[in-house]
């Protein structure tokens, strides 16, 4: 059967991205195929929210995850090729800033296929963050643009970007969220992950930045010993902390805390129990400054710049530098009750899939002119 679209996913928070695309795409009658690098690999980094989301097993598994960037850019590459050559989609559809992103939008755009980027338009202005360079590099190749929040919009008119391209969509992260909210409180492994703290804050760190040198990943594990001391903290590991503290001897003290909980890596429900009960949340994720937005829940985002401004300017997170006192501090304000009203960005309503699916369906009518 010939392939209309491919949709590509690689690392843990594509997937909630691609389950909306693929609905929205699958159900105009398209023939949808879904591409997993292999970028993430444990089960609990992908198998569990491919069943989560309900997305159907990957067409194609390349299996290439590990490495250096660039073996594990030039690897996916490599085998995104021989399958493109196979499937000859009419478009190719990527998502967010992970190396997959890049690597399969690079391979499409050479071939002459083009390329959908979901997510487009976000930008920290910071090349030291290696999502950075793969967010520029797919926005310059990229033939449709589909953009979350008003800065995107800007951004990519100041680069140069043709405004036919460009389409302010929402968020599909959002869509997600929005899909599963209610069965959060049903779900068994949700309700089996919940905690009988009232109080706690969860934590998620896991940028290089953060976790791979031993100074800055000792100021981590100081500034969530010192926040333990006012309320219980749940620590899901990413297997980049996991290491890294495992390699500076530090995991053994973190565990030890009584009022630390450090966890496996969580599936997607299981996540979101624990968030939808979080006083704050610490974080340097991306995609958790979006959530907590939609939720209005307290976020504090240990990072010198986000690429999401929306959810500093709108919402409730606040960017924090990596500062036990500071950091400290803030947590204070937010268990005293006293923080910032937010509200949740323009278009963020669980419908950005179906936008998204729209403009694609429009550029593959045959009569239509095309970007
Ligand atoms: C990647 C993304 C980052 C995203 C993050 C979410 C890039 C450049 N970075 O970072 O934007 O926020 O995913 O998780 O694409 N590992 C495992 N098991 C796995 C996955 C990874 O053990 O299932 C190990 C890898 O072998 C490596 C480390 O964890 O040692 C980091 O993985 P990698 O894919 O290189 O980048 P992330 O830090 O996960």
């Amino acid at each position: 059967m010939e392939t209309d679209i491919l949709i590509v996913v690689g690392a843990r928070p594509n997937f909630m991205k691609a389950a909306p695309l693929y609905r929205a795409l699958a159900s105009r009658g398209y023939t949808v195929k879904l591409v997993h690098t292999g970028q993430h690999y444990d089960a609990n980094m992908s198998d569990v929210f491919f069943e989560q989301l309900q997305l159907p097993r990957p067409d194609e598994y390349l299996g290439v995850g590990g490495g250096t960037h660039a073996e594990q850019t030039a690897n996916i590459m490599v085998a995104f090729e021989k399958v493109l050559a196979q499937a000859t989609p009419k478009i190719v559809v990527v998502v967010g800033d992970v190396n997959s992103t890049i690597a399969c939008s690079l391979v499409a755009s050479k071939a002459g296929v083009r390329v959908a980027h979901v997510e487009a338009g976000l930008r920290s202005f910071d090349r030291s963050m290696p999502e950075e360079i793969n967010r520029v590099l797919t926005d310059r190749i990229s033939d449709l643009l589909f953009v979350t929040e008003d800065s995107g919009l800007r951004n990519l008119a100041n680069e140069g970007v043709p405004e036919h391209q460009v389409f302010f969509v929402g968020n599909v992260m959002i869509d997600s969220l929005v899909h599963v909210l209610n069965t959060i409180e049903s779900d068994e492994a949700a309700r089996a992950a919940s905690v009988e703290d009232r109080t706690y804050a969860l934590c998620t760190m896991h940028r290089p930045s953060n976790v791979d040198d031993f100074e800055r990943l000792q100021t981590v594990v100081d500034t969530i010993a010192s926040v333990a001391r006012e309320l219980p903290v749940y620590l899901p590991l990413h297997p980049r902390t996991r290491k890294s503290l495992v390699r500076h001897s530090l995991l053994e003290a973190l565990s030890a805390h009584e009022n630390v909980h450090v966890l496996d890596p969580l599936g997607y429900l299981e996540f979101l129990k624990l968030m939808t009960g979080a006083t704050v949340l610490i974080t340097d994720s991306g995609g958790i400054q979006e959530e907590t937005t939609y939720l209005r829940i307290p976020c504090l985002t240990v990072r010198e710049n986000t690429e999401r401004p929306v959810t500093c300017e709108l919402g409730s997170n606040e960017l924090v530098p990596l500062d036990v006192d500071r950091i400290l501090d803030r947590v204070r304000t937010i268990l005293a009750g006293r923080w910032k009203e937010s509200r949740i960005p323009p278009l963020w309503d669980g419908h950005a899939g179906e936008r998204i699916a729209d403009v694609i369906a429009a550029s593959l009518a045959p009569a239509q002119t095309v970007p």
